[in-house]
């Protein structure tokens, strides 16, 4: 027997709507704050993820599905969408075009972690992306756009907190106290935070293991170390937010893990859903399209776990829209019925109707409680004598009543 390769997941016919639900509700807010979709490839030049996500992150280091295609050429399947969008404004030539762009995607994303709940190796991501816009003003926006989402979703308990970690100016100052801090107590830190301090000493702060956050709890802060720019930037977005009634809980220890940052970074945190407790997580990156050959554009946006969210909406029992049922199911005995109802349902269907008929020639019985299981509103019930008088039984589910009518009125009776 074949199977799906750890990590990844089959979604059933069962859990679709949970993921229309998100996704429906994903593009109805973006588009309402202006936001156009994009769709990048599945897959890249390795060089791009190096470049923007960063060599010293975890997610280039250990986490990319990389491999050489016939041509001899390092492909990497996606592990998340700024990078790829970033490159694709860039090569068509859009980084001049009217201010700010905005954009949205939805898209499936790959990466080689340990899978558990809220965990896998190909996972999906509603992100937005905001560029040149560097004014907080954008910062307090895409913010309230993923606050919107989880509101309309209507989850409850996810809180925002939000940090900033600096700019190229004043982080070296910091990265340097915190090197400093943690060389100190360096036989207590775990085999990857005693790597970390040489490659990514900012990642230490959000180490899981006890003894590093421990540690982490007493390091200096960056708040503390930010320029009058930095600073500036982060108050005002803190006061865009108190106007747009957007709570939030400022926390140091939210650095993210993807080198493109600047300035503002932000972590949704669900309550309750277990160790993978981050729906969404973004942040400014005014240095990306530099980065990747564009101008100096500013950017910033974030990314939802959609897996994550589905955990969240039903740890909470929220009830998401039903799938649509059909309005007439016809039950037939014969051939003669079968074709009849063929042609009825194909009718219905041209007018917009979802209407089904039986396909697979059960007992009449069988077929009842068929209708049943499919929820159909109505029912008609046709064999030889229906055909040869032209009038059937029409039975209405809910009420389990049922009237005679002629099988010519059909969608007359159901349409009015
Ligand atoms: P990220 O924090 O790496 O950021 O991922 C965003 C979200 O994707 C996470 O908060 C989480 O909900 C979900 N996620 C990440 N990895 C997995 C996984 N293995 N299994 C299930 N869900 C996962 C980014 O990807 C950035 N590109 C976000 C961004 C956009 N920043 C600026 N713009």
């Amino acid at each position: 027997m074949i199977q799906k390769i750890r990590g990844t997941i089959d979604i059933l016919p069962e859990e679709i709507p949970y993921y229309r639900f998100i996704e429906n509700t994903a593009r109805k807010v973006a588009e309402k704050y202006g936001f156009s979709e994009i769709r990048t490839p599945t897959f890249e030049a390795t060089e791009l993820f190096r470049r923007g996500v960063g060599n010293t992150t975890d997610v280039v280091q250990k986490e990319m599905y990389t491999f050489l295609d016939n041509d001899n050429r390092s492909i990497t399947l996606r592990p998340e969408g700024t990078a790829s969008v970033a490159r694709a404004l860039i090569e068509h030539g859009r980084c001049g075009d009217a201010m700010p762009i905005k954009l949205y995607y939805l898209i499936n994303c790959f990466r080689y972690e340990a899978p558990q709940a809220g965990r896998s190796r190909e996972f999906f991501q509603f992100g937005v992306e905001m560029f040149g816009a560097g004014n907080p003003a954008a910062d307090a926006t895409i913010i309230s756009l993923g606050s919107s989402v989880i509101r309309e979703l209507g989850i409850p308990n996810i809180a925002l907190h939000i940090n900033s970690i600096g700019c190229p100016a004043c982080r070296p100052a910091y990265r340097d106290a915190l090197v400093k801090y943690f060389s100190e107590y360096r036989n207590q830190l775990c085999e990857s935070c005693k790597g970390r301090l040489k490659t990514n000493p900012l990642r230490l702060l959000d180490c899981k293991n006890e003894s590093c956050a421990a540690l982490a709890a007493g390091a200096p802060k960056i708040l503390d170390y930010l320029c009058i720019e930095c600073s500036d930037h982060f108050s005002k977005l803190q006061s865009y937010l108190d106007s747009m009634s957007v709570s939030y809980q400022i926390n140091p220890a939210i650095v993210r893990g993807l080198d493109y940052y600047t300035r503002t970074v932000f972590e949704f945190i669900a309550d309750g859903i277990g160790a993978q407790s981050t729906v969404c997580g973004g942040g400014r990156y005014d240095g990306l399209i530099a980065e990747l050959g564009g101008p100096q554009l500013a950017g910033i946006g974030f990314a939802m776990g959609i897996t994550r969210l589905i955990l969240a909406i039903k740890q909470a029992g929220i009830k998401i829209p039903e799938e649509p049922k059909p309005l007439l199911y016809i039950a037939s005995l014969g051939s003669a019925a079968t074709q009849r109802a063929l042609s009825i349902v194909e009718g219905l269907r041209g007018r917009g109707i979802y209407a089904e008929c039986d396909l697979v020639g059960r007992s009449l019985k069988a077929q009842m409680k068929y209708a049943d299981k499919i929820g159909a509103a109505y029912t008609l019930i046709l064999g030889d004598n229906e055909i040869e008088s032209g009038k059937a039984q029409l039975r209405s589910m809910s009420s389990s009543t049922q009237e005679e009518i002629p099988i010519d009125e059909i969608e007359k009776h159901l349409l009015g």
